[in-house]
């Protein structure tokens, strides 16, 4: 790591906990400085004076401790910290997360603070499969936390299954490549504008039903993640999705191709990029019907009848001194040659293309492989991005857009 990173390790009350001293020894390895903050239930599981041994710094526990505050408040903890990790975390402190709850100092600090969160969950295997700690996971990936582990194994209280805490000196890897995947979108969108597109359109054909798509928004909410990371402001123009929008981002929601048209064609003049991950269908019916369609209407086969919708992208992308754009393709064949056709036809200047011909990736799944194609020089150069979370594609895709936008610049 170029600069000496400040860890602030929070530790919650699991029986991992008493691993807490070796791993904050490994953090140290790499010449990090860590803190640590307790909760209450902790202190059944390891002490406060092996850590201060280890960790060179006072541990905090206690929101109002006013001689601890005095030194350090816990506002100054919070902007001290590069990244949070928090190791153990159990089921109770995910679901605290997860509802942004600040009733103890390590929650009040995740709160206050702008640095990634990482968090490395430790409980009972029934407890993790629970559809409430799921849920909660689900919430604290869709703000943008890293989760790492559990691992499988042996737990302490005899059952097998996955709920171990991720060891010391693996998690302390694992969080050193998150602090070298941060650093590398760290400040190159700076000073600079991204508008977003994420998520399906519906186009109406009756009070009651629509056509749409499977996207589910996460590439699109990743993307936001990753150009927030990197300093940029970020508009996120959304189709219908259920995730909750990352912190930072203003969002403008959107249900058609035409809606999505005018928001986006609203902002895209002031902006530095345009990332268009929606998945935008292609037609909507020419006629909206103002009753429910009753199915004696059309004895038999029932014909609709579509017009083509704008394609917004394209639109951008003819905009006189138009952004910097880079599209999304989602084919099931002849992937590369239809990406290169894309980049052409819609004279866009990056596009990220994936094989959703693929069940493990795309759609609706959490993870992501991708290649990138952008111009360069007169011709066609491409990046293949590896299978990976759609946060680790997102940081690339936006370092490789940054340095082309740079060399736009130029
Ligand atoms: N796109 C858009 N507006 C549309 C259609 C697509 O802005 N009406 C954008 C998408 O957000 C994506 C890119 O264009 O960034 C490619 O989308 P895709 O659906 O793969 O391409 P299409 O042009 O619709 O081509 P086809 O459906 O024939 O594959």
């Amino acid at each position: 790591m170029s600069r000496q990173a400040n860890i602030l390790l929070g530790i919650a009350g699991g029986i991992g906990a008493y691993k807490t001293p070796m791993l904050v020894r490994e953090l140290a390895k790499t010449g990090a400085q860590i803190r640590t903050v307790m909760t209450r239930s902790a202190h059944e599981f390891v002490t406060p004076a092996s850590l201060q041994a280890v960790s060179g710094f006072e541990v905090r526990s206690e929101t109002f401790d006013r001689s601890a505050e005095a030194a350090m408040s816990h506002i100054e903890l919070a902007r001290w910290a590069h990244l949070i990790l928090i190791a153990p975390a159990t089921a109770h402190l995910i679901a605290r997360l997860a509802h942004g709850l600040a009733d103890d100092l390590l929650t009040t600090i995740v709160l206050a603070s702008n640095a990634p969160v990482v968090v490395a969950p430790a409980m009972n295997m029934h407890m993790w499969s629970h559809p409430a700690t799921e849920r909660n996971c689900t919430k604290l990936t869709e703000m943008g936390y890293a989760m790492i582990g559990p691992d499988e194994g042996e737990q302490a209280c005899g059952d097998e299954g996955p709920g171990r805490m991720v060891e010391p000196c693996d998690l302390a890897d694992q969080v050193v490549a998150l602090l070298q995947k941060s650093a590398r979108v760290e400040g190159l969108l700076t000073g600079r504008k991204v508008l977003v597109t994420a998520g399906p359109t519906r186009e109406a054909i009756d009070p009651v039903r629509y056509i749409s798509n499977h996207s589910s928004g996460r590439q699109g909410f990743a993307m936001c993640r990753a150009a927030r990371a990197a300093g940029a402001e970020v508009t996120l123009v959304s189709g219908p999705v259920s995730l909750t929008t990352p912190p930072g981002v203003k969002r403008i929601d959107v249900v058609s191709a035409q809606e999505m048209q005018g928001a986006v064609m609203a902002c895209a003049p002031q902006m530095d990029m345009v990332i268009a991950v929606a998945a935008v269908s292609d037609f909507a019916p020419v006629k909206l019907a103002e009753h429910k369609i009753k199915k004696q209407q059309s004895a038999g086969n029932w014909r609709l009848e579509l017009a083509a919708n704008p394609d917004v992208l394209a639109e951008v992308a003819a905009l006189d001194d138009a952004p910097f754009t880079l599209g999304f393709a989602a084919e099931t064949r002849d992937v590369e040659d239809n990406a290169r056709a894309k980049l052409e036809a819609k004279g866009i200047d990056m596009i990220a293309v994936n094989d959703v011909g693929n069940q493990t990736i795309g759609f609706n799944s959490v993870n992501n492989a991708m290649t990138l194609m952008w111009r360069e020089a007169g011709s066609v150069a491409s990046e293949r991005l590896a299978f990976s979370s759609k946060d680790e594609i997102a940081a690339r895709i936006i370092a490789r857009a940054s340095a082309c936008l740079s060399a736009c610049d130029d």
